[in-house]
């Protein structure tokens, strides 16, 4: 599910002014999406300039955009991240709705480890509260549990399915994900915390309390928050 109304514009802007935060001798989590790839693909161009850095990639797309920007890559085993640049697909208080990609479990472990997390976003993703669908991935033989668990929660579950293939979609790790929409949340907290409880979640896209910074992308320039 991807979150549209933003411009190519606004993401690249915000791609831009984040890869200017890294510096020479930086390990970076590099983020999922098309505005965490105008940070790759911009840190890239730095790379090619001289930069001296080691990327640390959150999902298979991301790495293979690293590498054809030439960014040498490492990994969470060999390295702490000393920025992670990612993406969202909204945002509300710092706080974060992520994994229209598929690739929030992932991204969450790489984002949550680094010293400083920049989240890069176009002008359509802040909003006054979160009421994005969340992203479960699970188990696929917990689902069904997964989404009775939910309902529970007064959530409605929707298995993600894939586009131009049968059937669901299935993150790198090979586990489905159910868009899970809860309205407007109004106790982030309390809800990433029921949600990483349910015996089958792999991982949630709700992201509490984990970015130092948002940058927005917007047709004047950049607002960093
Ligand atoms: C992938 C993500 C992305 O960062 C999120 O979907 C935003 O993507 P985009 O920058 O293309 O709008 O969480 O799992």
């Amino acid at each position: 599910m991807k979150n549209s109304g933003g411009t190519e514009t606004q993401k690249r802007r915000a791609g831009e002014s984040a890869a200017a935060v890294v510096e020479d001798g930086d390990v970076v989590g590099l983020g999922t999406g098309s505005t965490a790839a105008a940070a790759i693909r911009e840190l890239g161009r730095r790379v090619d300039a001289g930069l001296d850095v080691r990327g640390v990639p959150t999902s298979r797309g991301a790495r293979r955009l690293a590498r054809k920007a030439g960014i040498p890559l490492t990994t969470l085993a060999a390295s702490t991240p000393d920025v992670a640049i990612d993406g969202a697909d909204q945002v509300a208080d710092g706080d974060l709705v992520k994994g229209g990609g598929a690739a929030h479990t992932r991204e969450k472990v790489v984002d949550a480890a680094a010293d400083r997390f920049v989240v890069v976003v176009d002008a359509a993703k802040p909003a006054p509260a979160l009421d994005h669908p969340i992203p479960v991935e699970a188990l696929a033989d917990a689902v069904p549990v997964v989404e009775r668990r939910v309902e529970a929660l007064d959530g409605e579950p929707t298995l993600r399915a894939a586009e131009r293939k049968d059937g669901p979609v299935v993150t790198d790790d090979g586990n489905p994900v159910l868009d899970c929409d809860f309205g407007v949340v109004r106790e982030p907290e309390t809800l990433a915390a029921a949600l990483a409880e349910i015996p089958g979640v792999v991982g949630h896209g709700l992201f509490v309390d984990l970015a130092d910074e948002v940058h927005v992308g917007t047709d004047d320039g950049v607002e960093v928050r």
